[in-house]
């Protein structure tokens, strides 16, 4: 951490894990390894305070951030996550794999990403609605449709956008629906958001599955967490043929081996707000899940699920990561010595900020595509995206991880280069 005063010394930490993985992409940076320090070092970090009249009359006092981590290619990108453990450091980890993402998929966007340290459960809704526009004019300064767009995040929503873009309107004088994604559809939000992530994770599922000789019709699938994400992704999944298996979310796990019905899957979680007791399936043991054979494996939860000792017991061929970082380092070594291959997060959960993108041309534009379209143009990126990630892989002989990392920092400072050092 050579060089940045604000960076704890301790080596635990995202932002840690993040220069870790800038280090195994440099052999394959050629001359552009020559840059390579402004992947290091987030370009521009505003820490804002946020200070608030509650409702029985106390002045409370939060702390924000919106980190812009690299602009080389385009304006920043990146969501704003409310929770109270949200650190300077996590932020800057979180928009430097934004950078990373966007530059995967070929988005015209750097990277970038917001937080505010509160526990918005503790806030009434007019608190809520404060706490959000003091923030937005706190970074009034540095965002803007041409600059740096936010989006949701953990624990922000539509809503809280909407608000975002209100704020962000009136204190520029106009109405700026370009500033956010992620908005209400009545406020220039974009139609098929809402299944966009969870559709990318079975495009590029279908990709490879046409590289490695596997069919969908028939594959069994297991889902960790049916929420947006893992919901969206097991439904096309079941539409094209394949079996839902195993799924799993906070209220514990299901398992069929002859499929679970996704409407049973849906009836349950409206009924109970889990699948626990989903009709049609048998309950087993949380643990249990890791040890199902299957042929596609969709951890859609949470962070960190993914460590050696559970790497060393699954049975899939295939691994599409829908959230962010589910799989240790050290399980990702293991799980490629044992030949099953892992498509990183970075590419197959960027579905989401892909629709942003869209939602983000449609405001710009003013005209409105049909859900049709949208889905169309998704796959495509999807699909391109995929392509050069497997190219690079198979040329290197690399795992995707980091074939996904070498095609994204070799199109972040190709344009470092050509754009050149100002002054
Ligand atoms: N929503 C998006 O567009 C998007 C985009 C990119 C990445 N992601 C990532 O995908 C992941 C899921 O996001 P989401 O939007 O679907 O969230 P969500 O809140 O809609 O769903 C989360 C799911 O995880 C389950 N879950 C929670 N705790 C669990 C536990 N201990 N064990 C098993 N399951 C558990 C919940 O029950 C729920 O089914 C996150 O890592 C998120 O960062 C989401």
């Amino acid at each position: 951490m050579s060089g940045l005063s604000y960076v704890s010394r301790s080596n635990a930490g995202p932002w840690t894990t993040y220069l870790a993985q800038v280090e195994r992409v440099l052999p394959y940076l050629g001359r552009l390894e020559r840059w390579a320090e402004t992947l290091r070092r987030p370009k521009r970090a505003l820490i804002v305070d946020i200070p608030v009249e509650m409702d029985d009359g106390r002045i409370e006092h939060f702390e924000g951030y919106r980190v812009q981590h690299n602009l080389s290619r385009g304006p920043g990108k990146g969501g704003v996550r409310f929770h109270p453990d949200v650190t300077l450091e996590e932020v800057m980890a979180l928009s430097a794999w934004m950078t990373v993402k966007n530059a995967a998929v070929n988005l015209p966007y750097g990277g970038a990403k917001g937080g505010i340290r509160v526990d918005p459960k503790k806030l009434s809704r007019k608190e809520l609605e404060k706490v959000t526009r003091r923030y937005t004019s706190e970074i009034g300064l540095i965002i803007g449709p041409d600059k740096d767009i936010p989006a949701p995040d953990v624990n922000t929503n539509g809503q809280i956008m909407a608000w975002m873009m209100d704020t962000y309107s009136m204190n520029i004088g106009a109405t700026a629906t370009g500033v956010v994604t992620g908005k209400p559809i009545e406020l220039g939000g974009s139609l098929g958001r809402f299944k966009s992530t969870g559709r990318g994770v079975f495009v590029v599922g279908r990709e490879i599955a046409q590289r490695m000789d596997l069919a969908i019709s028939g594959a069994r699938v297991a889902v960790q967490g049916f929420g947006n994400v893992g919901s969206a992704a097991a439904e096309l999944f079941a539409k094209y043929g394949a079996k839902i298996v195993a799924v799993q979310d906070h209220s514990g796990t299901v398992y069929n081996p002859a499929g679970i019905a996704i409407e049973d899957l849906y009836a349950a979680v409206q009924r109970d707000g889990g699948i626990a007791d989903c009709a049609g399936a048998e309950r087993i043991a949380d643990e249990d899940f890791w040890d199902i054979e299957t042929e596609f494996l969709v951890p859609a939860a949470l962070e960190s699920q993914i460590d050696a000792a559970r790497a060393r017991r699954i049975k899939t061929r295939v691994i599409l990561e829908g959230a962010n970082g589910p799989t240790l380092p050290e399980a990702d070594d293991i799980l490629a010595e044992r030949g099953i291959v892992v498509v990183p997060d970075v590419i197959a959960n960027a579905g989401g900020v892909t629709v942003s993108y869209f939602e983000w041309v449609q405001d710009i534009a003013s005209f409105f595509w049909t859900e049709d379209e949208i889905n169309k143009r998704l796959d495509r990126i999807m699909i391109e995206a995929f392509a050069k990630v497997w190219e690079t892989a198979q040329q290197h002989g690399i795992t995707l991880r980091t074939a996904a990392y070498v095609v994204a920092c070799t199109r972040i400072l190709s344009a470092r280069e050509d754009r050149g050092l100002y002054p």
